[in-house]
């Protein structure tokens, strides 16, 4: 063991040896001695060592100007002939961008200071250079401001990282999992890893599949979520568990979503709805404070109906009002096609633009009559500065009857109000579309203010058109709320749940529930769901079974983790705030995946393929 140690020991020291001696040799005992962004008019005199990457070369004959840049900023470095020695200056003339190097020279004071930067105080006057690396020209500029697409960006992503806006990115990710670990170890969460080769998880998407060679012809399944293992966690008396997981979900993917994207995963005994609130209400406005240094007030509840009714949405953006106005008992029945034969007629009031054009209203027009927002019209309302309407039904409707919608909406002279009549669900849906254009047109959706809101309340089931049956709103351990329980046979439909959203600017932050820890109740569930017990069985008995051994009562929430980096930093697209994102096909383009594999691997996995 000894003669084993020593050996490796003087491995060790023989490379480290052979790694001085070959910086010894071209003149500079170390990489560096300084970052490039620490460097203040305080260190003025001092000799110092930076490496990092060529940022910028300008040079002016006699003297040659280099940035250099690492993860900490930029420092300005000088030469100048007769005082950097000649190799150094002949080595700077040969710089590209991107090149790595290596110099050492002294901090001087700078003769004209930059406030752009934080060592714009200084620069070093270089004695000596060294190319540690040449590069390539890279396909596109390393610069906040920079002329590569997306796609080439992400093909060369690691050079895209390199850009301050996705390193600051990045560093923000860092920070908020930090602030995380630092809340919840402090209110006794133990993070505990769960499988990553598991069996299919019930939230709603398509489960990613991988194939399991010692076994033909079975396959695991990447998990949608930790859900099921987590509870048995709680079973286990783990009592407050947290994760800080990759999930997986093959799903349409849009500027929120990725196929694997990561979590905040959490679940607590012995706890009911309002104890989960408080702790995960906490959580987000500790770290709004301790990486934003905003304070979050308390955090307002609605119902999910009450969502539904007013913003035609569950997770609405309440950065701004236009609440939704029904008008069906004003509008209805005075000899209007279209309003007498709709389900629902709602309306906004859209302040200060009566003074809208025509122009104007037809782009709005334009906007909801898009195939992927669907209305076949919208009805306008000018309630003008002098008192009088204009509208576009004033063939149909007289100035006093206008005058009971504005007054419903609370309209004062100037506002507009925008109608919508249909089919209730589909017009609410259109109405929220709406509601949030209107928010970006009047620029009402500002990235720096926050407005966090908690739905509950959520239907315990939704019906699908297609499968003709309910399926579970949040997933099939979800609690119904006591009160309910009884109209589980009856109206299954109206039955609400123990879940709840967090929202936040109109994006859903995260979402939980209570569960169900008892076994009748549990296959009750499974009952209303059209699981056979035999399905139930097969899919969850592991669960069931667990729930035998002494389940406490338990609930939890998980947060996506990327969409709260995003909103933290100000941004809709969660693909900048992770390292190696995947573009809008579920492709990584950069190391070519998804990619075909060999058929010896094909044969090895007894798969054949049918293509
Ligand atoms: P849910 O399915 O609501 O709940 O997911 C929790 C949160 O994860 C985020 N999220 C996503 N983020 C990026 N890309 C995606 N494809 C994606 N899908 C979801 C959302 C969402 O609010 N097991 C339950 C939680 C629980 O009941 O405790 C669950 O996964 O921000």
């Amino acid at each position: 063991m000894i003669n084993k140690f020593s050996e490796y020991f003087s491995l060790v020291i023989g490379a480290v040896n052979c790694y001085f001696c070959n910086s010894f040799s071209r003149g500079i005992t170390m990489y560096r001695t300084h970052n490039c962004g620490e460097l203040r008019i305080s260190n003025v005199g001092e000799e110092v060592t930076l490496s990092g990457w060529v940022q910028k070369v300008r040079n002016k004959g006699g003297m040659i100007w280099v940035d250099l840049r690492d993860r900490y900023g930029i420092t300005q470095l000088a030469l100048e002939e007769g005082v950097s020695s000649f190799e150094s200056m002949e080595t700077a003339k040969k710089l590209g961008r991107e090149y790595v190097i290596s110099v050492k020279g002294q901090v001087i004071e700078r003769f004209s200071k930059s406030n752009k930067i934080q060592t714009g105080d200084i620069e070093i006057k270089v004695s000596e250079l060294i190319i540690l690396n040449e590069a390539l020209t890279p396909p596109f500029t390393i610069e906040d401001e920079t002329d590569g697409g997306e796609e080439l960006r992400m093909k060369y992503r690691y050079l895209d990282i390199r850009r301050n806006p996705v390193r600051a990115n990045l560093e923000l990710r860092n920070k908020v999992s930090f602030e995380t670990r630092q809340y919840l170890e402090s209110q006794d969460f133990l993070e505990v890893e769960t499988p990553v080769l598991i069996k299919s998880t019930p939230e709603g998407a398509r489960d990613f599949i991988v194939p399991s060679r010692m076994n033909p012809g079975e396959f695991y399944a990447l998990p949608q979520s930790p859900q099921t293992f987590k509870q048995l966690l709680m079973v286990a008396g783990m009592d407050r568990y947290y994760q800080i997981v990759k999930c997986f979900r093959d799903e349409d993917l849009r500027a929120d979503r990725q196929p694997e994207f990561t979590q905040i995963d959490c679940e607590m005994s012995f706890v009911s709805q309002e104890d989960i609130i408080q702790v995960f209400e906490g959580l987000t406005k500790h770290l709004f404070k301790s990486v934003l240094n905003v304070e979050l007030p308390t955090f307002p509840r609605m119902s999910y109906n009450d969502a539904i009714r007013l913003y035609g949405s569950d997770k609405p953006d309440l950065r701004f009002d236009m609440q939704f106005i029904e008008l069906n008992d004003v509008a209805q029945n005075q000899g209007f096609k279209v309003f007498d034969s709709a389900e629902l007629i709602v309306g906004i009031n859209v302040k200060e633009c009566a003074t809208y054009s025509r122009k104007q209203l037809d782009k709005v027009t334009d906007f909801v009559k898009r195939p992927q927002i669907g209305a076949n019209g919208l009805i306008y309302v000018k309630y003008n500065e002098d008192g009088t309407f204009k509208s576009s039904v004033d063939k149909f409707f007289l100035p006093d009857v206008l005058k009971t919608w504005a007054e419903k909406a609370q309209a004062k002279p100037g506002d507009l109000l925008l109608i919508l009549a249909g089919e209730a669900v589909k017009t609410r849906a259109q109405m929220n579309e709406l509601r949030l254009h209107m928010g970006n047109e009047l620029n009402l959706r500002d990235a720096n203010i926050f407005k966090p809101l908690w739905v509950t309340d959520f239907p315990l089931l939704e019906w699908d058109e297609e499968t003709e049956r309910y399926h579970a709103m949040h997933h099939p351990f979800t609690s119904p709320k006591e009160e309910d329980i009884e109209k589980m046979d009856s109206n299954p439909g109206e039955v609400r749940a123990n879940a709840y959203d967090l929202c936040m600017n109109g994006v859903e932050l995260g979402g939980g529930s209570i569960r169900i820890f008892n076994k009748q109740l549990q296959k009750r569930m499974f009952d209303l769901l059209g699981f056979t017990e035999e399905e139930a069985k097969d899919q969850f008995g592991f669960l069931m079974n667990a729930f035998e051994y002494g389940a406490p009562p338990h609930g939890g929430l998980a947060f996506g983790f990327d969409r709260l980096c995003a909103m933290l930093g100000g941004q809709d697209s969660i693909r900048d705030f992770i390292a190696f994102p995947k573009n809008n096909s579920g492709r990584d383009v950069m190391i070519n995946s998804p990619a075909v594999i060999d058929n010896k691997q094909l044969d090895e996995l007894n798969i054949s393929l049918n293509l």
